[in-house]
């Protein structure tokens, strides 16, 4: 599939996220100090949408729903639904399970790209165990 064009890079401040539809799919793109980020839009737990939540200490994203959050970078979850007092009689059917990631590039023209066919944190561990096969 390839990057395509997101947004502007002006689109999104800086502490900020905002949901997008691509490609037939909802993301949501992050922008914190580290750069742009994208993952999917619904919450993992009960599939509501995170895009009401708010990015904690400029690398998670707290669910507003039931206070799952999950890592903005890699999607793998911090801390799972633990609100209100009693969610975790649910957790038993719906257990911690990460958001999918997307690759972005931002071009010199200060266009966010994304690459839907491409999940962010696999492609980073994919790179990783070519790393580790390759002989020293
Ligand atoms: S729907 Fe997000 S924590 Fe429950």
């Amino acid at each position: 599939m390839g990057y395509e064009f997101l947004c502007h890079t002006s689109d999104v401040e800086l502490g900020t996220m905002k949901a997008f539809e691509t490609g037939g799919k909802k993301v949501i793109l992050f922008h914190i100090s580290e750069g742009f980020f994208a993952t999917q839009a619904k919450c993992t737990h009960l599939f509501l949408p995170l895009e009401k939540g708010a990015i904690i200490d400029d690398c998670r994203i707290q669910c507003k729903f039931h206070h799952a959050e999950f890592d903005i970078k890699t999607g793998e979850p911090e801390v799972w639904a633990s609100y209100p007092p009693g969610i975790q009689a649910l957790n038993f059917m719906r257990g911690e399970k990460a958001l999918k990631t997307y690759a972005i590039q931002t071009s010199d023209d200060d266009d966010v790209l994304i690459d839907i066919s491409q999940d962010a944190s696999h492609s980073k561990k994919s790179e990783e165990n070519v790393r580790e096969k390759e002989p020293a």
